[in-house]
């Protein structure tokens, strides 16, 4: 009995903090993902924003590589978190969509780190008109 009533208390501690949100800024300790961005960007992104994030047209799938990591981390946390977008103005109703179902399959992301990720690997790369 009193075992249990220390795991209720514990539990409600636990919550409780959690409840109160932002917690000390040193210690934001990140949501732990299951897959790197590269691994995502290249199971579930490639498919429609190309190889290089240069679009593809076939799929609808903007470039994301014209935009740099600030910009794209908000346009990547309004996809997910069903925002319009700041810059543009526009609205993501497929890719909310989509991106939903990734989420179910386990693609999630930490939108900072997925910015990061594209701007370092393919922003502004030249794909198909060669220097
Ligand atoms: C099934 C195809 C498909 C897949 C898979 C897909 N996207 Fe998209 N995405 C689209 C289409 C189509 C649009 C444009 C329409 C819209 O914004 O709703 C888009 C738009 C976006 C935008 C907004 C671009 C802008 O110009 O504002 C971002 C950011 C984005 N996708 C990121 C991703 C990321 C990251 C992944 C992988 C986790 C991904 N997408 C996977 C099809 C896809």
């Amino acid at each position: 009995m009193k075992k249990t009533t220390i795991a209720l208390l514990s539990a409600a501690v636990i919550f409780g903090l959690n409840g109160c949100g932002n917690d000390t800024p040193s210690s934001s300790a990140p949501k732990t993902y299951s897959k790197t961005p590269a691994e995502v960007y290249a199971q579930s992104c490639k498919k429609c924003h190309g190889e290089h994030a240069e679009g593809n047209p076939k799929k609808k799938g903007p470039a994301l590589n014209d935009r740099q990591a600030g910009e794209l981390e908000l346009d990547l946390y309004d996809v997910k978190n069903g925002g319009t977008n700041q810059s543009s103005g526009t609205e993501h109703d497929i890719m909310e969509h989509n991106m939903q179902k990734l989420m179910e399959k386990g693609y999630d992301y930490d939108p900072k780190a997925m910015a990061e990720y594209i701007e370092k690997s393919f922003y502004k790369r030249e794909v198909s008109e060669a220097h």
